[in-house]
């Protein structure tokens, strides 16, 4: 005998698909999250920036970058006291983390260096895209500075392709551990 299976109606899964108010916890992961990772990536121009020079050709080109860095880092620490959001305990080590990158890759050479900007500004890149899904029409203003902020960082990206970054011995392995690396560092920084 066939058995009739019954399906109940999920009240709860409606509320998902709210597209007016951000979820208040998700919109404070992503201010912590955000200020983390600008905070990181100033910190691996400014490693790489140390051994390179600032007035070298090299150099130039990452202090463009880096600048765009500044003004991302600056919004999320208005972001971080306007929104009152606690940042992350573990800035001293994102700082460490970073500048040590920063300083190892240009130490490997400009092409290193530049495989690391890639590596990074492409989970960052995709990272911020997924933020955009997650704000609702209550955060627009926070979503189009991510918006633009992302653009930014896809344009780090384009500039370490358009530098050889792919030439890199080891490009692959290299920025395969940086992205796992960028990865971690996301999801803790999201809660700790
Ligand atoms: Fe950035
Ligand atoms: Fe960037």
């Amino acid at each position: 005998m066939a058995q009739k299976k019954t399906i109940k109606k999920n009240k709860s899964s409606k509320k998902n698909f709210d597209n007016k108010k951000t979820d208040h916890g998700i919109l404070k992961e992503i201010i912590r999250v955000d200020h983390a990772g600008e905070y990181g990536a100033t910190k691996i121009y400014e490693g790489q920036i140390a051994i390179f020079g600032k007035n070298t050709k090299i150099g130039k080109t990452i202090k463009h970058m880096a600048d765009q860095e500044q003004e991302h880092i600056e919004k999320f620490q208005e972001l971080i006291v306007s929104e009152r959001v606690r940042p992350t305990a573990l800035l001293p080590l994102w700082s460490l983390a970073g500048y040590t990158l920063g300083v190892g890759t240009a130490l490997m050479g400009e092409k290193a260096a530049m495989a690391c900007t890639v590596a990074v500004e492409k989970v960052i890149g995709e990272h911020y895209n997924e933020q955009i899904f997650l704000l609702k029409d209550d955060q627009k203003k926070l979503k189009s500075t991510i918006k633009k902020f992302a653009a930014d960082e896809l344009e780090h990206h384009d500039i370490g392709i358009a530098h050889d970054a792919e030439k890199t011995p080891g490009y692959k392995l290299l920025t395969k551990v940086i992205e796992l690396g960028c990865k971690v560092a996301i999801v803790v920084s999201k809660k700790i």
